[in-house]
């Protein structure tokens, strides 16, 4: 299989599976104990892991299903009101702004969505442009680190700055940035920081965590002290320790390589899978290189092409995966460690038999 779509869901190293399975083992032989009392302290150990990743306090996280669980939480801890303003982008993936829509409709909020166009290069335009929609009632800014459109990467610690100059709250949606670039929390300056385990971090499936900074809105905060001091402790729930475990062994993984390491390897990628597709009849929508580049590669297909069909049909009939974006008639690749160049070559050369 030609597996060009890490963006959507990264495949598991095998120590990863290897993880969960002798996890799965020691729970079972004692279940009380592993999953309470000595569960609980291993699992602050894959938040100190975390915390090294993103250089942010352990005891300032909280591990949550995926991404969109950690939206969906954020947003309801603010407890907006009627006429309260939350300020978006036009480019947000539905797990990061349903959240946001779903107190539009049931709570009177007002969610206004910055436009983001797929030519944008300039990282003070948009921070200009989230200032000048910026109300009174404005009451938290809500945005992705790297879109997971294009792929281009948001300017989160000038975003946050401006958040906190007015006094509102920041929350950025992680998903297609922990793993992929470097990701500094304290260099961002955000209140809040959603990310999963399972895209560039190649855990398991149904794993993410969160970041709530102590001194985020009212409320916010409390999302990481339910009972106590502590954000996980015996008595807030019995989580799913086969798959944090698993995602400590894919942190192990992700660092033994390094993030530099491995942005590099898939910048370059990224780099030559761009220059290959010139040769198709796309529009490319995503930036070859500079500061606001990642790995993820979308562009634009003709309109008689059905990317809800063809997708389907290159894993069914090619054995190739990619991401299809329907909503902006693309198609996107995303490359990781385990891809290389005859990956990228044999991507194209279907891609220019089937819409050619
Ligand atoms: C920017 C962004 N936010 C949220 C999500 C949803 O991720 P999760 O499965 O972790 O909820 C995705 C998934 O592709 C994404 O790209």
């Amino acid at each position: 299989m030609t597996y060009l779509n890490t963006a959507s869901v990264g495949p598991s190293p095998k120590e990863v599976l290897e993880k969960m399975v002798a996890t799965w083992h020691l729970i079972e032989r004692s279940p009380v104990a592993e999953s309470y009392a000595r569960g609980t302290e291993r699992l602050d150990e894959i938040r100190q892991k975390i915390g090294g990743l993103l250089n942010c306090d352990k005891e300032d996280l909280v591990f949550t299903g995926c991404t969109s669980d950690a939206m969906n939480r954020l947003s309801f801890a603010l407890s907006l009101q009627p006429g309260d303003h939350i300020l978006s982008t036009d480019q947000e993936h539905d797990g990061g702004h349903n959240c946001w829509k779903f107190h539009a409709r049931s709570h009177g909020v007002e969610v206004e969505d910055i436009p983001i166009g797929f030519d944008e290069r300039d990282p003070r335009a948009i921070i200009s442009r989230f200032a000048q929609a910026m109300r009174p009632k404005t009451r938290a800014i809500s945005f992705s680190h790297v879109l997971y459109t294009n792929g281009l990467r948001m300017p989160a610690a000038g975003l946050c700055e401006l958040a906190r100059r007015r006094g509102v709250v920041s929350i950025v949606d992680g998903a297609q940035a922990v793993g992929n670039i470097a990701v500094d929390i304290s260099r961002i300056g955000c209140d809040a920081y959603a990310a999963p385990g399972h895209k560039w971090l190649l855990g398991p499936k149904g794993t993410g965590f969160m970041y709530v900074s102590r001194t985020a809105a009212p409320g916010l905060e409390l999302l990481t002290r339910l009972t106590d001091t502590k954000p996980q402790n015996d008595s807030t729930g019995l989580i799913n320790h086969m798959g944090f475990q698993g995602l400590g062994a894919a942190i192990d993984y992700v660092n033994r390589i390094g993030i530099p390491a491995l942005e590099r390897h898939n910048l370059r990628l990224h780099a030559y899978a761009y220059d290959r597709i010139q040769s198709l009849p796309v529009e490319v929508l995503s930036p070859r290189d500079g500061s606001v580049a990642t790995p993820l590669l979308a562009f634009k297909v003709a309109d008689k092409f059905e990317i809800p069909k063809l997708i389907p049909a290159l894993l069914a009939e090619e054995n190739l995966v990619i991401k299809g974006l329907p909503k902006v008639g693309g198609l996107r690749l995303s490359c990781h460690l385990f891809n290389s160049e005859p990956d990228v070559d044999r991507a194209v050369a279907i891609l220019k038999r089937r819409l050619t």
